[in-house]
């Protein structure tokens, strides 16, 4: 018997890390994979919807310019309920903590359907960071049927909130599976920068830098840049007001600081890549850069990924300005630092995850006979 797996995806990271999951679905004989776009996120989900040719089934167009949490986080539970209703999935996927998840989760409870959280486990225990996604990692994993853990720590951050061991199973993390997939392609780096300075990739969008923080960051950024006209930055800038404007307006004059448009995933794989050194408070890097030998230094106060930080090879200094310069000029003037730092070991996974949430699945929808 053919049975139906749901797997809902909202913003840019979510359909990277779900994206090996839904191939891998798409793959198997007797389940039905369909994919439902709240689109929390539009122009960065499509990119990447259409950087993996993957086509949403549903599109529920849920952003509205710079909403607030609660009017996203009403309008999605009221449009997921709809949705599900008429789509009458076996099983829901969502991947993550954004409340695209959250929200996903919550419908799913209240209709019981049974709903597996890929990337399940991660906490910092401080419900304000990162804001609000720990909030909605923790409310998700209390309506979580199957929790896709990707690291041991995960695991065990579950078990000590009582979760059954039989509910969880340690999978990997599927951005290993979309980086592999997509670093074979070796795609060019399609950004004009400089070959003969050293690059440095930012990234920043956290909802908890908003304001005097994120201005710091940027205030360090421009000292970087002028203390330093050996180096580039390339920082292609989140969509978000928030950072967009302040960005810009802060950034936009200095000559050796370019900002871009959000890349795709394969050619944001190649800056990585081509980086000397990663700036960055998103989750998702901080999982790729160790697998690619980066050092990244994370514009956080706490992450909820500590296995590459015990590892050395990811260092928070959060969004303090002299901590900022002061870390990044020690990597760019110390090779000691710098190698201790460019190891190239993975944490994350082996890039097999998504097979092992798929097997899990095909167990239990098999069983339902
Ligand atoms: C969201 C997630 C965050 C995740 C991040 C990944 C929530 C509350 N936040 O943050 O966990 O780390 O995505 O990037 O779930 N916008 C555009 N075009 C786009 C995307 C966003 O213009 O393609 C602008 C819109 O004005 C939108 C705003 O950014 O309203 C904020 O988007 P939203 O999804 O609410 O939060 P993010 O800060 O992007
Ligand atoms: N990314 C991308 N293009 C960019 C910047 C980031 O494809 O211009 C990818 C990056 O490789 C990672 C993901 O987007 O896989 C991270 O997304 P984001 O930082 O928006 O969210 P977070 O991981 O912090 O939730």
């Amino acid at each position: 018997m053919t049975r139906k797996v749901l797997c809902i995806v909202g913003t840019r990271p979510e359909a990277i890390k779900m994206a090996p999951v839904i191939k891998a679905l798409q793959a198997e004989r007797n389940i039905v994979c369909r994919v439902l776009a709240t689109a929390q996120h539009r122009a960065l989900l499509d990119q990447v919807l259409e950087g993996f040719a993957i086509t949403a089934d549903l599109d529920l167009d849920i952003m509205r310019p710079d909403q607030s949490l609660a009017t996203l986080t009403s309008r999605l539970l009221l449009e997921l309920d709809g949705v599900l209703q008429s789509e009458k999935p076996d099983v829901v996927l969502a991947q993550g903590d954004t409340t695209t998840v959250m929200s996903a989760a919550l419908a799913c409870f209240y209709l019981r359907i049974p709903f597996g959280h890929v990337e399940a486990g991660l906490r910092t225990g401080d419900i304000f960071n990162p804001f609000p996604e720990e909030a909605n990692r923790v409310i998700a994993g209390k309506l979580t049927r199957w929790h896709f853990a990707p690291t041991q720590r995960a695991v065990d951050n579950l078990l000590c909130e009582g979760v059954d061991a039989s509910a969880v199973t340690l999978t990997g993390n599927t951005v290993i599976d979309a980086l592999l997939m997509t670093a074979a392609q070796d795609c060019d780096l399609d950004v004009p920068v400089d070959p003969g300075k050293r690059l440095v990739l930012v990234t920043s969008h956290r909802r908890e830098n908003f304001g005097e923080p994120f201005q710091d960051i940027c205030q360090a950024l421009k000292r970087l840049a002028e203390r330093n006209p050996g180096i580039q930055i390339l920082y292609p800038v989140h969509p978000n007001p928030n950072v967009k404007d302040v960005a810009h307006r802060l950034l936009g004059q200095t000559p050796n600081i370019l900002l871009c448009a959000p890349l795709d995933y394969a050619p944001f794989i190649a800056a990585m890549k081509r980086s000397y050194l990663i700036i960055s408070d998103s989750g998702g890097v901080q999982e790729e850069a160790p697998a690619l030998g980066k050092p990244v230094l994370v514009l956080r106060e706490e992450t909820e990924r500590p296995e590459a930080v015990d590892l050395g090879v990811v260092k928070l200094v959060g969004a303090n300005r002299t901590t900022i310069v002061e870390q990044a000029q020690r990597l760019l003037d110390d090779p000691q630092a710098y190698q201790s730092m460019a190891r190239g070991v993975s944490p994350y996974g082996d890039g097999k995850a998504a097979a092992r949430i798929v097997e899990v699945l095909r167990q239990h929808l098999h069983s339902c006979g």
